[in-house]
């Protein structure tokens, strides 16, 4: 019964250990995800290219949004810095319709520039989040 008991507490112990280690792990996942599907969509050569790249981009921004970054855990969820991530993944992801907005209507050079600014709006949430 007492190694039953100390299992059940090692086991205990470890779960807590390791599920916010997961949590953190995954916002660092979708953000490496979306890096290389930027890098994708800006270095495409045509509209599918484009396209797919920034299909790639909208999916893993969708999937950062439903998780918190590790350094914000113990933020309440309407307090300033957890808006700040919600706000700056809202911005990517309008940034990237948009840039499909323009590859639709065959304007392939402004596409590339606002393809190109995504990379601002990263630095700039980067910046604001300290990472
Ligand atoms: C397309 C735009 C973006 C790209 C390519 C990008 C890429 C990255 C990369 C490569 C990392 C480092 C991951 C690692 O530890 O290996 C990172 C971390 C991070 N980024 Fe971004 N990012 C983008 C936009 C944003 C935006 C808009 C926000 C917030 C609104 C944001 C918030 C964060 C946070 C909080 C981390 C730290 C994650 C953690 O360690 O928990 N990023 N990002």
């Amino acid at each position: 019964m007492n190694k039953l008991a100390s299992l059940c507490c090692t086991l205990l112990l470890s779960a807590s250990v390791a599920v916010p280690m997961l949590a953190h792990a995954s916002v660092e996942g979708d953000m490496k995800a979306m890096s290389k599907a930027l890098r994708a969509a800006s270095s495409a050569s045509d509209a599918a290219g484009m396209k797919a790249g920034l299909a790639d981009l909208k999916n893993a921004t969708l999937k950062a949004k439903t998780e918190v970054p590790g350094g914000l855990k113990d933020q309440a969820a309407d307090s300033p810095a957890r808006k700040t991530y919600t706000e700056g993944l809202d911005n990517v992801i309008k940034q990237v319709d948009d840039a499909n907005a323009l590859i639709d209507a065959g304007k392939l050079d402004e596409a590339k520039a606002a393809i190109k600014e995504i990379n601002t709006t990263r630095k700039t949430y980067h910046k604001k989040l300290g990472v």
